[in-house]
């Protein structure tokens, strides 16, 4: 018998994960896969990480410190803001998650972009809210001014994913400062900035400054990607005082475990470190649009970890590619999954994944004498 259940539940979107390695190389009988579809970093942690996660491990009868106040003060500190300014979460997905619980009821909306992240959807459905979901511009960013004309009195929650996942396009500072004038004081923003980290502008983390004086601005980041901390899960948010009240009211005491939040506070002591892996991640997103470029495959100029990219011949289904980059050991996301048919999303991984992935593809697609390899 089924149990009783609230009847927003069928409504909740099914997240479908990637595959992971062993189920492609189970099914593909290959003896190695490259993963190249969940924007994770290729690097581990720094090995001063490392050694501070098993430093940590003798103390795990304790609970962690509820408040995360060592890792608040810190990013409190980087930020120039008030400790009460800085939300730390179990990932920055929680403290998205916790957006919709502390904004929403029936009745109001939430406004964000499509396609974008897949947990947007999921803040409406869950709390009985309606979602709005604006088209992205033509360019593959946030088509603000949309966004803006789409608020009214019910709108509890609006979500700007900067750079946007899946498309790797950027919104300016200036622009979303622009968006902020454009709607009412006391509505809450909040943008993600998870893959901050690769936008190779001068314009970089200028909106977490706007979040130290907007009231309604919250800006999310993560220790997930540039830190190579996903599997620990640890993220943060730096808003007004307002909005870290609301998100700390509705997550459970002890949310950050002991060792992410240590983990994330050594990271948070080598920046040139982390610099020196993002800045590879840069030059590499450079080489792959070059190749795709030379390639012929149409793909989304990206400020992120990612690009987004389409099959070179337009009567080639992008799930075929997805099919055929499979069973020659490389896992892309099939765009289909991400509210982007026709498309697929490359992560950038080490120079020698992406030589593998830049090879199958030509392979795969009859393009193979124009690539150029690391
Ligand atoms: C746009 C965006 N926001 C947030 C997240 C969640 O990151 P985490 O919960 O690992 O911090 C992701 C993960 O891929 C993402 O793509």
């Amino acid at each position: 018998m089924a149990i009783r259940t609230s009847p927003r539940i069928a409504g909740i979107p099914h997240y479908e994960p990637g595959l992971t390695m062993s189920e492609v190389m189970a099914s593909h009988g290959l003896d190695s896969v490259v993963k190249l579809a969940s924007n994770e970093s290729p690097f581990p942690p720094l090995p001063q990480v490392k050694a501070v996660i098993d430093a940590g491990i003798d103390g795990l009868n304790r609970y962690p410190d509820g408040a995360a106040r060592a890792l608040r003060e810190a990013l409190a500190d980087q930020h120039a803001v008030d400790p009460a300014q800085v939300a730390i979460g179990n990932g920055s997905c929680e403290l998205i998650v916790h957006a919709g619980v502390a904004l929403l009821d029936p009745g109001t909306t939430i406004i964000h972009a499509t396609p974008s992240f897949a947990m947007y959807p999921h803040l409406a459905a869950e709390s009985g809210a309606e979602g709005i979901a604006i088209p992205l511009a033509a360019d593959g960013g946030h088509d603000l001014h949309a966004m803006a004309a789409a608020v009214d009195e019910r709108t509890r929650l609006v979500v700007i994913c900067n750079p946007n996942n899946p498309t790797g396009t950027y919104r300016s500072a200036d622009q979303v400062e622009e968006f902020l004038d454009l709607v009412p004081d006391d509505l809450a923003v909040l943008v993600d900035e998870a893959y901050y980290d690769f936008v190779d502008l001068p314009d970089r983390g200028r909106v977490s400054v706007l979040a130290r004086t907007r009231p309604n601005l919250l800006v999310t980041r993560t220790f997930s990607k540039a830190y190579g901390l996903c599997g620990l899960r640890v993220g943060y948010g730096i808003g007004s005082a307002d909005w870290v009240r609301a998100l700390d009211a509705v997550r459970q005491p002890f949310n950050t475990n002991e060792l992410a939040q240590a983990a994330a506070l050594e990271s948070l002591r080598h920046p040139a470190a982390i610099q020196k892996r993002v800045d590879e991640a840069i030059s590499e997103r450079a080489r792959v649009a070059d190749a795709l470029a030379e390639m012929g495959v149409p793909f989304t100029p990206s400020r992120s970890n990612f690009i987004l990219m389409q099959p070179p011949d337009p009567g080639m289904d992008a799930r075929v590619l997805h099919e055929s980059l499979l069973a020659r050991g490389v896992i892309v996301r099939d765009g289909s999954a991400l509210g982007a048919p026709g498309t697929l999303r490359v992560t950038i991984g080490t120079p020698s994944e992406n030589d593998v992935f830049l090879a199958a593809l030509a392979a795969v697609t009859g393009t193979e004498r124009e690539v150029q390899h690391s």
